[in-house]
């Protein structure tokens, strides 16, 4: 039965892209529209792991305060990590919202949409057990014939101090490896060639679950799946990266050359502060091995400028660990502070021009890193699965070298979910362009 014009709004990580897409699939009966002012149900999944990216949720929600007003029998609700964070508070302060779910909510939202679409209730359904919410979640692929997430666990107990996401995620809890590898070859059948396992924190998988595979036996398991030509996985906490999960990037074939390691900072005395859980040198001997196991091995991380107390010299040995590494991209924030965690009530904050100016020497640092990274690649041949359109021309195509670099080039629609060799002819910092020179 149709019931309606569905729009939703995604902000924060792959896991709420991933969750953005069950949504859509739980309420199957409406139908998604790219306008939200055509909408008759609105939904905004948020994030809430720095202020910036609370403050886009309420700014978005306050934006639809008009729309409300011309049109009362529009639904909006807000999900995900700030609705999670704030719960029944945010019904208080905003009158034309009608329903707040949490993150563990989503199972539930067909049965709060109708209590909110036909009965007018304004609803709140923040409950957060340590169990997870393990319902079924088999979501149909990010891009139909090319790739999908697939989520292998939820939630995180690391507690870094600066980290909101236990908070709003609630406890690490594994899915069932039947029902990973079950997922994985429904989508294999489906079209899909590559395939994302996501993860706070994926090294610990299976953990505390008595005859659970490990992470690495996981991906052994997934790689046997036949035609599936591509796996990758995010994110590895590195004081759990194992030998044996280093290993599986020698003995796989389609596990892509690509980890994402956030080291976040590079002074010990920081790290300590964060709660990381590793020294600086633990860190750098782990990227060594894994560039003894697969020289070509792309490594990308997080980095956090101005965590409360960092003194200048802290900094600089931040950016003597990036100037070290070498890393083929990193994300680089402003530390923020978020409500319930341990880092909030650190005292001697660093004031926010200390933090510019520290994100924008970083950033400088890392953009040339990567750009001479991405020129070592010009005039060789890379396998790139092609994933669409480009953005800025529609008649290029995009895709992703293995490493996880994006490949301009051009070529024909119907190569769009192939696996194409491009020579790579000219880089950028973000980009690659090239040609194709065969299938
Ligand atoms: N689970 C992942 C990522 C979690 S959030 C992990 O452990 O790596 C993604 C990134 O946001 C983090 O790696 C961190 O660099 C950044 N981040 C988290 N909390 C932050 C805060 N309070 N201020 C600034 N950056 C933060
Ligand atoms: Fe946050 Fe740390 Fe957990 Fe990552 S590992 S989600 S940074 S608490
Ligand atoms: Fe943001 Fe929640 Fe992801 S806080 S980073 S959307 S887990």
């Amino acid at each position: 039965m149709e019931k309606g014009y569905l729009h939703i709004v995604t902000f924060g990580c792959q896991m709420n892209v991933y969750d953005s897409q069950r949504m859509a699939q739980l309420l199957s009966g409406y139908q998604m529209v790219k306008d939200i002012k055509k909408a008759d149900l609105i939904l905004i999944n948020t994030c809430s792991v720095r202020e910036k990216a609370e403050q886009k949720a309420y700014s978005l929600l306050g934006r639809l305060r008009g729309l409300k007003r011309n049109k009362p029998y529009v639904v909006i609700g807000m999900g995900g990590c700030v609705a999670q964070q704030e719960g029944e508070a945010l019904l208080k302060r905003f009158p034309h919202l009608d329903m707040v779910f949490g993150t563990q909510a989503l199972h539930r939202l067909p049965e709060l949409v109708s209590l909110a679409s036909q009965e007018g209730k304004r609803i709140c359904d923040v409950g957060l057990s340590h169990n997870g919410d393990m319902a079924p979640s088999c979501v149909s692929p990010l891009l139909p014939n090319v790739k999908s997430f697939v989520t292998i666990m939820q939630g995180c107990n690391n507690f870094c101090s600066y980290c909101i996401v236990p908070y709003v995620r609630g406890g690490e809890v594994s899915r069932k490896s039947e029902v990973i590898i079950e997922e994985v070859t429904e989508l294999v059948q489906q079209g899909v060639k590559e395939i994302t396992l996501l993860g706070q924190n994926v090294n610990s998988y299976g953990k505390n679950i008595p005859g659970e595979l490990s992470f690495s036996q996981l991906l052994e398991e997934i790689g046997k799946i036949p035609g599936l030509k591509r796996i990758r996985f995010t994110t590895s906490h590195p004081k759990d990266l194992s030998n044996e999960l280093m290993e599986c990037f020698a003995r796989i074939d389609t596990l892509c050359e690509h980890i994402h390691l956030p080291v976040q900072a590079g002074s010990d005395r920081i790290l300590r502060l964060m709660n990381r859980g590793y020294t600086r040198q633990q860190y750098m001997d782990k990227v060594q091995r894994l560039r003894e196991i697969l020289p070509q091995v792309s490594i990308t991380s997080d980095v956090i400028v101005g965590f409360p107390g960092e003194e200048d010299s802290d900094f600089q040995d931040t950016l003597d660990l990036v100037k070290k590494m070498e890393f083929d991209n990193i994300f680089s924030f402003k530390y923020s502070d978020r409500p319930h965690t341990k880092a909030c009530s650190f005292r001697d904050k660093v004031p926010a021009a200390i933090k510019d100016q520290r994100l924008t020497i970083l950033q400088q640092v890392q953009r040339e890193i990567t750009l001479k990274k991405n020129k070592r690649l010009e005039g060789h041949i890379e396998e790139v699965l092609v994933e669409g359109r480009s953005k800025k021309d529609v008649f290029e195509l995009t895709g992703r070298t293995r490493s996880n670099r994006v490949v301009n080039f051009t070529g024909n629609y119907e190569l769009v979910g192939k696996l194409v060799k491009v020579k790579i002819e000219k880089a950028y910092v973000n980009s690659l362009r090239g040609i194709i020179v065969g299938n």
